[in-house]
């Protein structure tokens, strides 16, 4: 069952001449990150607080754990709902400890109950407990401060995670450190999160799932494989940059180059899950095919220059656009000019 579905979900807000949400839907895997990608006012934000009843659809249903939420209590539905948003929103008079056990404080729990928990969580999103727990807000950078807003929204142990754009004001390297601690996260706790973002680098980093948004409608929605591999519009193939090499080889996995390798092939082993650019490089400086391995260590195949090769040369002939579209590629907006 899926954690977190839409169905033909439309929110007009009272007054505006459009929707801001038209007939979406689509359901989230339980335990992925499922990232919303759009522009400015795609609806991105509004589809996020549909599932924890900050709003409620005009029409269609949203459902978390298979009932609708319009049929649960806002109070107990978010109560089992992280929500991280991007301007943190820390209570500035409590310590970071208080900030983080705010919600199980709320449900009652003592904190001499909580107070290994604080530390766990603290520890968790990298931030030392004995020289955090006792401070400030202010005290801390923004990024720190994010970190907290992490642990705070992880802190009574929701199944899902609602994050918007969490990450939008940092700076590119403290923005890369919570994204790897996210995933560490992800993968030891196992979370369903939907994830706001508008960065496209940042969708195909973190998402298991891709949900395009223009215009208050689904474009398309996959897994960044397939939203490469399979563009379903022109303006996916541009917004994802199908057509960029680079991109390819960054995000593109190895398998995807995989070719048969007899039974005692030989050669250096490159995981399965790493990307082509990583097998690229490692081709290019031993100058010899190499073996693609499965995290047990079993080999499922070997890959090669000529393979690589291959595989660009597939996905150009697929993505290749008539000359005469060309004209539209200078326009940046994923739906102004078709
Ligand atoms: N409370 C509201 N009342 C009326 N209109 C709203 C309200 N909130 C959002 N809108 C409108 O709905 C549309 C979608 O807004 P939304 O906040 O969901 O966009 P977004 O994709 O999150 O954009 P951004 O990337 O800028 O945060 C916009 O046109 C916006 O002006
Ligand atoms: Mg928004």
């Amino acid at each position: 069952m899926a954690k977190i579905e839409f169905a033909h979900v439309t929110k007009t807000y009272p007054g505006a001449a459009h929707p801001a949400v038209d007939d979406v839907s689509f359901a989230v895997r339980d335990g992925a990150i499922c990232m919303l990608l759009g522009t400015s006012g795609s609806g991105k934000t509004t589809l996020l607080r549909m599932v924890n009843r900050l709003s409620d659809p005009t029409s269609g249903q949203v459902l978390v754990n298979g009932t609708p939420t319009v049929e649960q209590d806002p109070i107990a539905l978010r109560r089992g709902i992280g929500y991280v948003i991007q301007q943190v929103g820390l209570f500035p008079h409590m310590t970071i400890a208080e900030n983080v056990r705010v919600v199980p404080s709320i449900l009652g729990q003592p904190a001499s109950e909580t107070d290994g928990r604080v530390d766990e969580l603290l520890r968790l999103v990298g931030l030392e407990p004995g020289e955090f727990r006792g401070r400030y807000p202010r005290q801390l950078s923004g990024g720190q401060q994010q970190r907290v807003g992490l642990a705070r929204a992880l802190a009574a142990d929701p199944a899902i995670l609602l994050m918007d754009e969490p990450f939008g004001a940092l700076d590119a390297i403290t923005r890369e450190r919570l994204q790897d601690e996210l995933v560490r996260i992800q993968r030891g706790v196992g979370k369903t999160i939907l994830f706001v973002t508008h960065d496209v680098a940042e969708a195909f980093k973190l998402g298991d799932q891709i949900v395009v948004l223009a215009d208050a409608k689904l474009i398309q929605e996959g897994t960044p494989v397939e939203l490469l591999a399979t563009p379903a519009t022109e303006a996916v193939s541009r917004l994802v940059g199908a057509d960029n090499i680079l991109r390819q080889f960054e995000y593109l996995p190895v398998t995807e180059a995989l070719e048969p390798a007899g039974p005692d092939a030989a050669g250096e082993r490159i995981a399965a899950d790493a990307p082509l650019l990583s097998a690229l490089l490692r081709l290019m400086a031993t100058g010899a095919p190499a073996l693609v391995v499965e995290e047990g260590g079993a080999v499922r195949g070997r890959v090669t220059l000529a393979g690589i090769s291959r595989v660009v040369q597939e996905h150009r002939a697929r993505t290749a656009r008539p000359a005469a579209a060309d004209g539209v590629v200078a326009d940046t907006s994923p739906v102004a000019g078709r």
